[in-house]
């Protein structure tokens, strides 16, 4: 059993409120509901997390590299703006899946550059929050991987 820490910046918590034309109507509590699931499902454990705050992040992915084997990541707009985010990223060991629920590629030109993506092991984007449990399969299969 591998344990991965599901990790939301900032303005998530208004998921399923906020631009639902966007994001759509799902909130953070149905997808960490569904995460749960998922995680029991493939025999791992999950923490999940969300801040508005840069620095509770990045301690969450400090307390990552002592007990994770794995994490996800909706850094939100920290994603183009945080070199603080990718420099703790770089500090933890295991697989680091960059996930999020708009296509930020179709977006405004500020949403394509990504911090994040320097360090992440892979990046999920438009998959709706569909994107959190694809990131936890791939944690899972690349923890199986390496045990
Ligand atoms: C987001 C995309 C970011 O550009 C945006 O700032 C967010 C959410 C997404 O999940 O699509 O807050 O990460």
């Amino acid at each position: 059993m591998s344990l991965f820490f599901v990790l939301n910046g900032p303005n998530l918590n208004l998921l399923g409120r906020r631009q639902p034309e966007i994001y759509g109507r799902e909130t953070l509590a149905d997808v960490e509901r569904d995460c749960r699931a998922l995680a029991t499902e493939l025999g791992h454990e999950i923490r999940f997390h969300q801040s508005n705050h840069e620095g509770a992040l990045i301690d969450w992915i400090h307390e990552a590299r002592e007990v994770a084997a794995g994490i996800a990541i909706n850094p939100a707009a920290f994603t183009h703006t945080s070199v603080a985010i990718l420099d703790a990223l770089k500090a933890f060991d295991g697989p680091v899946i960059e996930v999020h629920i708009s296509n930020v590629h179709q977006r405004e030109s500020f949403r394509h550059h990504s911090y994040v993506s320097l360090r992440a092991d892979g990046v999920i984007a438009g998959c709706g929050t569909e994107g959190y449990r694809l990131a936890l399969r791939r944690l899972a299969s690349l923890s199986e991987r390496a045990s």
